[in-house]
């Protein structure tokens, strides 16, 4: 395959993982992304890897969609005529084709970074329509987003106080709660807004809150997120202070490294074994796509959801 993302700079790796980095990329040439291939991607990926959403002018939060047997083309002509985002996560798990993808990306940026070393990586698919919004939220892993088809413009916030809170940020890494956090419209004047055209990608540093609101036509994208050993101990340290915090302690320090680091990794281990499971949140569809309705999606009946 030929090259997928242009070269990293020493600058860019200077910036890599702590500030936002721009990169261009060739995904838009690839038939991978055309309408005929989305429709088939939404038919066979695995309908637990495939998170749709919609949100309405008039409601705050995200109401969970499910494809509900409607075929593929139809699927996307609600997105373009409607209010929905699908988020299919794992993607390279469900299409060799992606985890070729992803092996690439990740090949190129391996070689221009000397000593990295990535792991958990995953990419993820996002079809979203004309106008739809993510809201103000951050994300546990090192993240990168792709701009396929259509421009979306994305406000980027520092990773730090006020706009990312210690607490918030714990709950969303011990997935206690859904991936939002407090936002207010002042710390727009502190975010770096960016329009994302097809063909540029970003990097922005590690846990950096973010939101976005795709311009007035459908979008395309991929999100790519990986774990390197400094993102692993950020992730543990978030994690055992997370617990600590809910049992009542206020933990005093964010080390990744020292005896109260590895405390907290032994915690974590400790908990993610025997709490988790009770703890995480959970999504229950309310909604199937349909063109013909306002916003592209019907409400699922009493009698649907127990059929
Ligand atoms: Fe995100």
């Amino acid at each position: 395959m030929p090259r997928v993302v242009e070269k990293i700079t020493p600058e860019q790796r200077e910036l890599w993982g702590r500030h936002t980095v721009t990169l261009s990329h060739n995904l838009p040439s690839m038939e991978l992304f055309s309408d005929e291939s989305l429709a088939r991607l939404i038919e066979t990926v695995d309908p637990k890897c495939m998170i749709m959403h919609t949100m309405a002018d008039d409601i705050t939060t995200w109401k969970v969609v499910e494809r509900g047997g409607v075929p593929g083309e139809r699927v996307l002509e609600a997105i373009r005529n409607g209010r929905i985002w699908i988020n299919m996560v794992d993607i390279q798990e469900a299409d060799p084709r992606f985890r070729e993808l992803l092996d690439q990306l990740y090949s190129e940026w391996e070689t221009d970074i000397p000593g990295s070393d990535y792991f958990k990586r995953k990419i993820g698919l996002l079809i979203s329509s004309p106008n739809a919004k993510v809201f103000y939220h951050c994300d546990p892993a090192g993240q990168a987003l792709w701009q396929v088809r259509g421009r979306k413009r994305i406000w980027l916030y520092p990773n730090t106080e006020p706009f990312l809170r210690p607490a918030e940020l714990e709950n969303v890494i011990r997935s206690v709660s859904s991936e939002e956090i407090s936002y207010e419209r002042w710390y727009d004047e502190y975010a770096e807004v960016i329009d994302l055209e097809p063909g540029q990608a970003l990097h922005w540093a590690l846990n950096g809150p973010h939101r976005i609101e795709n311009h007035d036509e459908i979008n395309v994208s991929l999100t790519s997120e990986h774990y390197d050993p400094a993102i692993r101990r950020n992730w543990a340290m978030n994690y055992g202070n997370g617990v600590l915090r809910s049992l009542g302690w206020t933990p005093r320090s964010r080390a990744t490294d020292g005896a109260a680091f590895w405390a907290k990794v032994g915690i974590t281990a400790l908990w993610r074994k025997t709490m988790q499971e009770k703890q995480s949140y959970k999504r229950i569809p309310e909604y199937v796509p349909d063109p013909e309705a306002p916003n592209g999606v019907r409400p699922i009946t009493p009698a649907a959801i127990s059929s």
